[in-house]
């Protein structure tokens, strides 16, 4: 959406900053030997406490409050109680709710317990891929800078899932500009505009390039033996000067 006044603004930080705080209690409550539907739980007794309804359930009949997806789970991950968290697991949490009828969504992953420095790395890069991009989405710029940027983020090191896209939100969990590629796409004609809300959602790989469906036709995989991390913010974005993240915890 573009925000067109004060009122909805205060609504996009007011969920914006329950997804973030969501997000951070579950990320603070994981623990070896939790199944992932308990952490779910977590999120779920959170959003409700605060007024916010689950947006994977609202607008697509998820299966869970949050997707949770473990080592080669990439994304939209079942919170399940046969998925058991283990010491060295990437875990990715994804949350995004509604409240006042506004949407925001964010994600992290992060290692349980003791996280091979191979995937340490990965998470960093990936984080500093996010942040690079957000610093150059600016109203004025093309779309496209986001995936030139996440490209670059990935260097020869990582790959970009190509298939995984950040998005415009607000009204609902995906909306216009949807489709924001991970890569560089020059045909892309679109621009950022001042007080457009999107999300910008890198997932780097060591070594997927599409992820594929899962059997239960929702989990998104990484190629066998493959890892991705993902962090994901939702923004306003702003003329000359970064944008503004609504999407940060304040616990
Ligand atoms: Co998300
Ligand atoms: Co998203």
């Amino acid at each position: 959406m573009i925000i067109s006044s004060q009122k909805e603004l205060y609504k996009l930080q007011a969920i914006g900053e329950i997804v973030a705080n969501c997000l951070k209690t579950m990320t603070q409550s994981a623990q070896i030997g939790m199944s992932t539907q308990e952490l779910d739980a977590i999120g779920a007794h959170y959003l409700q406490e605060h007024g916010a309804e689950s947006a994977p359930i609202k607008d697509y009949q998820f299966p869970g409050t949050t997707c949770i997806s473990v080592n080669q789970c990439a994304a939209h991950g079942i919170p399940s109680k046969e998925v058991i968290l283990r010491d060295g697991d990437l875990v990715n949490i994804d949350v995004s709710a509604v409240k006042d009828g506004i949407y925001a969504d964010t994600g992290a992953t992060f290692g349980l317990g003791n996280t091979s420095s191979q995937l340490k790395d990965l998470m960093k890069a990936t984080r500093q891929t996010l942040n690079r991009a957000t610093e150059r989405a600016r109203a004025g710029e093309k779309l496209s800078i986001i995936g030139k940027t996440i490209e670059k983020g990935a260097g020869n090191k990582y790959t970009v899932i190509r298939n995984l896209c950040s998005h415009g939100v607000g009204k609902s969990l995906h909306e216009e500009p949807d489709q924001i590629l991970p890569y560089f796409d020059p045909k892309d004609p679109r621009y950022l505009q001042e007080n457009m809300v999107i999300t910008i959602e890198p997932f780097l790989s060591t070594g997927t390039q599409f992820v594929d469906d899962g059997k239960d036709g929702w989990a998104l995989l990484n190629k066998a033996g493959c890892f991705s991390a993902q962090y994901e913010h939702t923004m306003v974005i702003r003329k000359g000067k970064g944008p503004l993240v609504i999407t940060q915890p304040t616990i």
